[in-house]
């Protein structure tokens, strides 16, 4: 059985960068307070990049796969297997995959989005290694991709100031070496409402709540403990340790979910790659983007061990553990 090793990392983000300040000044403007102190105090989170409207989510995903498969030196009619994670697909169908797959000029290629909300491209990562590993695939490009903010309340402060929008990508390939050591999934339905965007087109029109809802603190408690115990039973798996591990790249929520996480495993918060604080929330992006970055500016470096960690509403969670 071949294993699949990531050989090519990109990512995009819209050009308007809005910092806390902005956002504060343009929610003002509606008598919505908020400010620069109160986002960076709860959330870590400093600015974030916003899709102007119309830009579609399959508009990043082609500018993060492109790069990616630059880096990885692989041509796009190598590549046989498409997954896009996204929870803002341009439409009900086609997939965003499918529009993703015409924009690089490849055909043939299965091509499908997975929906797991930010535990998406853990999901989709997944998913790809188990198609390689099984001889079904040899050459996947896996994205992460949102314009999350279509779907936010834009009058709702508890929410609004948390998300951006962005993607980021990787070519994975069947070796003969791993590459991926071992991945775990999980959800838990029955919390599907603490994290929610409960609406659907229907009928010719919206049916439900099309904004995004959260009960904040639930999510908290939820996905420390979530990841705590996914990042030590995926470690074992792979008969490691967490002290192994050169870098863990948890989704991007919050810096407070990432400090407890890291201090509940007793992992340096140095060896934690943190975007949050540029990117805010992108969703499925979040972890593609984060360990794009940290590839190119040289913090993760060939054969190193990296964690990567979703978690979501659903809710869902998991862990992949990769020798890069
Ligand atoms: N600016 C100013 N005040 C605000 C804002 C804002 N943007 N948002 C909420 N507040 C106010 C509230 O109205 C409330 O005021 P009140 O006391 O007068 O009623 C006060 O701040 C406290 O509100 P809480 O919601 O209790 O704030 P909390 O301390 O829980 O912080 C937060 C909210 C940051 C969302 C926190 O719950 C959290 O970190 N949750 C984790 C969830 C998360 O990060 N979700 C991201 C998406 S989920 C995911 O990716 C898995």
């Amino acid at each position: 059985m071949p294993f699949s090793r990531i050989v090519g990392t990109g990512s995009a983000l819209p050009p308007r960068l809005v910092s806390n300040h902005d956002l504060a000044a343009e929610l003002a403007t509606r008598q919505i307070e908020t400010s620069d102190d109160w986002i960076v105090e709860r959330t870590g989170i400093r600015q974030r990049y916003i899709a102007d409207r119309g830009v579609k989510t399959s508009a990043l995903a082609t500018d993060a796969a492109r790069l990616a498969l630059a880096d990885a030196q692989v041509d796009a009619s190598e590549v046989d297997l498409i997954i896009v994670a996204t929870s803002t697909p341009d439409f009900v169908f086609p997939s965003t995959a499918c529009l993703v797959q015409a924009n690089l000029g490849n055909k043939g290629a299965a091509a499908f989005d997975v929906q797991a909300v930010c535990s998406g491209f853990v999901y989709a990562l997944t998913t790809a290694d188990s198609f390689i590993r099984a001889g079904r695939a040899r050459c996947a490009v896996v994205i992460g991709a949102e314009v999350f903010s279509s779907i936010l309340d834009w009058n709702d402060r508890g929410t609004c100031v948390l998300f951006g929008d962005g993607a980021g990508a990787v070519v994975l390939r069947a070796s003969d070496s791993p590459g991926i050591l071992a991945a775990q999934l999980h959800a838990d339905g029955s919390q599907m409402n603490i994290l929610a965007a409960a609406g659907n087109v229907a009928y010719g029109q919206v049916t439900g709540d099309p904004f995004l809802r959260m009960d904040g603190q639930a999510v908290f408690k939820q996905a420390v403990t979530v990841l705590d115990r996914s990042a030590r039973s995926v470690t074992k798996e792979a008969g490691l340790t967490l002290a192994d591990v050169d870098w863990l790249i948890p989704h991007q929520a919050n810096l407070r979910i990432l400090t407890f996480l890291a201090r509940k495993l007793d992992v340096p918060l140095e060896k934690v790659v943190v975007t949050v604080d540029r990117h805010a929330n992108t969703s499925a992006a979040s972890v593609p983007l984060a360990l794009d970055t940290a590839r190119r500016d040289g913090r993760i470096q060939p054969g190193q061990l990296i964690l990567m960690q979703g978690v979501g509403g659903g809710f869902t969670w998991g862990s992949v553990l990769a020798r890069m």
